[in-house]
């Protein structure tokens, strides 16, 4: 079996199937924006939705569902909702709680109490907008199955600190800019050392590289070690693409002569 884990960042249930055709889909994170892209495009029946994301996935293959709620009762309230009602679906739920929802700088450790209660009663977490290595740590301390830091976004604070100008699916070195990034260089280099501690101290905890803008990125996040990477279809697309691919399928195909063809039975 490949290590590495290949899941898709959408809620979109046409990607979802053609990735599961194409066999290559271990699982699907979802997010509230993820959830409101489907109910713009006029998706109704949301509840009937997320049932359905799981059964295109099927057993053994995650779902990551999301909390809406910032504080700790509630956190932990629908975290124990979503599991109850979606994962006997297909048996493959998992919660997303962000790693520090606190809004006004207090009670910064509301988002650990959720993963150590959901944790605690057997409910997979997945802890989400990681963007230290040290929240993925406290995280993995608290109990997580899987941490997602967010690579394309740490990207994109280190260019917008740094001034540097790039669009979102621009790909940003692994290196970084070298200015002003906190000892983190790009979104890679956070994966890079998340993974490079939980592999220090044998952290089970599974690396999740989130957020991927490009399919460079996605080739250095495996680089890096990533247990898995959650990517946009548009993304996973791009990865089969190269013009030299292309230009052999042409070729291949103008010198297909009719004796070939007849083996096949295709007629001129
Ligand atoms: O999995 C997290 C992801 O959906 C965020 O991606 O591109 O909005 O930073 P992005």
């Amino acid at each position: 079996m490949i290590k590495i884990k290949i899941f898709l960042d959408t809620a979109n249930l046409s990607e979802l199937r053609q990735a599961m055709e194409a066999g290559v889909l271990d699982g699907c994170t979802t997010n509230p924006s993820l959830i409101k892209a489907e109910v713009d495009k006029g998706m109704k029946d949301l509840e009937g939705h997320i049932e359905e994301i799981c059964r295109i996935l099927g057993k053994g293959k995650p779902v990551s569902l999301e909390v809406v709620s910032t504080d700790y009762e509630n956190m932990a309230r629908e975290g124990e909702f979503l599991y109850k009602r979606f994962n006997p679906v297909a048996g493959n739920a998992v919660i997303k709680i962000p790693i520090n929802p606190s809004t006004d700088g207090k009670d910064n450790s509301r988002g650990l109490r959720a993963i150590r209660y959901l944790s605690s009663k057997g409910i997979p977490v997945n802890t989400t907008l990681v963007m230290t290595p040290e929240q993925a740590l406290l995280a993995a301390k608290a109990g997580a199955k899987i941490v997602s830091p967010f690579a394309g976004r740490i990207d994109d604070y280190i260019r917008s600190r740094s001034g540097a100008k790039f669009g979102k699916e621009d790909y940003f070195p692994a290196g970084g800019t070298g200015k002003d990034d906190n000892g983190i260089a790009s979104g890679v280099d956070l994966v890079k050392k998340i993974v490079d501690i939980f592999k220090t101290y044998n952290i089970k905890t599974e690396v999740l590289a989130a957020s991927i803008r490009n399919e460079r990125q996605a080739r250095e996040v495996a680089l890096a070690g990533a247990d898995i990477a959650t990517i946009p279809f548009s993304v996973l697309m791009k990865m089969l693409q190269h013009e030299k691919t292309l230009e052999g399928t042409i070729k291949f195909s103008q010198d297909t002569v009719q004796e070939y063809k007849n083996v096949f039975g295709i007629k001129k």
